[in-house]
C-alpha cells in the first residue's frame, strides 16, 4: 500500500514530479495525471507567458542534469485554467499550482489572484529559481523570505507551500527554520537544483548550456545526498504541522525509500522523469513496493521519517 497523506490529503502513490518537469502544457500534464505519479505540479508560472532563455538551455549528463531554462511558461492563466477544470473531476487527485514571479510584487498579485479563484488544491511559491539572469534566489536572502512571507499570508487563505533551494550550512537550516515555523505553511518543497553548477565537456573544452555563460542548475545523482540532507534538517527543525516534499536525486525506489525514511511525505522526480517520461513512475512505484515487501512494511508510515543514526 502506497497511499500517501499530505496535510489534508491523501494520494495513491507518495510520486510525483519535480516542476519545470514535463508539466508545461495540458498534454504533458494529462500525462501525468494518467500516470502512476499521485498527484502533479505545474510548471512555475509568470503572470504572462515567458519564452524564457535562448537553447540549449538543459542538457541531461551522466549524473544528473544542469539547466537554465529561465522560466519559459505559458503564463499563470494557462496553469489556473488547468488545475480548475481538472477540480471538477472526482477522479483526479489534488493538484498542485507552482508560481514564481519575478519579484515580489509580482508574487503577490498572483497569490492575490489564486486566492480570489475557485482552486481548492496546494499552491507552491517558488523562492528558489535560479536561472533568471539578474535575479537573485529569494530563498538565500533571509530577511527578503521573511518580508515575502508575512506579505503572503496577508492576503492568501488557502493551503501554501514554499519551494527552498538547497542549504549546506547547519546554521542555515536554523535561521531558516525559525522564519519559517512562524507562519502557517501547508509544506516545504526541498530542494530545488543546486543553483549555478558548471559542466565542462573537456574534449570540445565547451560548457553544456547556453544561458550564463554555462552556470546552470544542477539535477540527478549530483544532488541526493544535499536534497536527503535538507529534507532531515527541516523535518528535525520545522512544526510537525508543516509536511515536507522530498525532492532531488531520485533514480529508482531506494532513493524514494531514503527520501521517505529522512521524513519526506512525498516526492518528486525532475531529471529521471526528463530521461524516462512519465512510465518512470511506474517503475519507482513497483521499486518502492519490493522495497517495503522485503523489508515486512506494509505503509510508509512504517518507515516514514525512521531514520536511524549511528
Ligand atoms: C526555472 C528553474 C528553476 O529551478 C525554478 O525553480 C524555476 C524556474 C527555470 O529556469 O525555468
Amino acid at each position: 500500500d502506497l497511499t500517501a497523506s499530505f496535510h489534508d490529503h491523501t494520494f495513491q502513490t507518495p510520486l510525483m514530479n519535480a516542476s519545470g518537469v514535463y508539466c508545461y502544457t495540458t498534454e504533458e500534464l494529462d500525462n501525468l495525471l494518467a500516470s502512476k505519479a499521485g498527484t502533479l505540479v505545474t510548471k512555475s508560472a509568470t503572470i504572462n507567458y515567458r519564452a524564457g532563455n535562448p537553447e540549449p538551455r538543459y542538457r541531461n549528463l551522466a549524473l544528473g542534469s544542469i539547466n537554465s531554462m529561465g522560466l519559459p511558461n505559458e503564463g499563470l492563466a494557462y496553469y489556473l485554467d488547468y488545475v480548475l477544470k481538472k477540480q471538477a473531476d472526482p477522479t483526479v487527485p489534488t493538484l498542485f499550482l507552482s508560481v514564481a514571479g519575478i519579484s515580489m510584487a509580482e508574487d503577490l498579485d498572483m497569490l492575490s489572484t489564486i486566492d480570489q479563484s475557485d482552486f481548492n488544491g496546494l499552491t507552491e511559491l517558488n523562492l528558489s529559481c535560479p536561472n533568471v539572469p539578474g535575479k537573485p534566489q529569494v530563498a538565500y536572502d533571509f530577511e527578503a523570505t521573511e518580508k515575502m512571507l508575512a506579505a503572503a499570508f496577508e492576503r492568501f487563505h488557502k493551503p501554501l507551500g514554499v519551494k527552498l533551494p538547497p542549504y549546506f550550512d547547519l546554521t542555515q537550516f536554523d535561521i531558516v527554520a525559525q522564519i519559517l515555523n512562524q507562519y502557517p505553511l501547508a509544506y516545504i518543497n526541498t530542494i530545488n537544483s543546486i543553483g549555478n553548477g558548471l559542466y565542462i565537456d573537456v574534449d570540445s573544452e565547451t560548457v553544456a548550456i547556453k544561458p550564463k555563460g554555462g552556470f546552470g542548475g544542477l539535477g540527478g545523482a549530483y544532488v541526493l545526498p544535499t536534497a536527503l540532507a535538507n529534507v532531515h534538517a527541516f523535518r528535525q527543525r520545522l512544526n510537525p504541522e508543516i509536511a515536507i516534499i522530498g525532492t532531488g536525486g531520485i533514480e529508482n525506489g531506494a532513493d524514494v525509500f531514503a527520501h521517505l525514511l529522512a521524513g519526506a511525505d512525498l516526492v518528486q522526480v525532475g531529471t529521471q522523469l526528463m530521461k524516462d517520461g512519465p512510465d518512470v513512475f511506474t517503475r519507482l512505484a513497483a521499486e518502492l513496493a519490493d522495497i517495503m515487501n522485503a523489508k515486512g512494511y506494509h505503509k510508509l508510515a512504517d518507515f516514514k521519517g525512521k531514520l536511524k543514526t549511528l
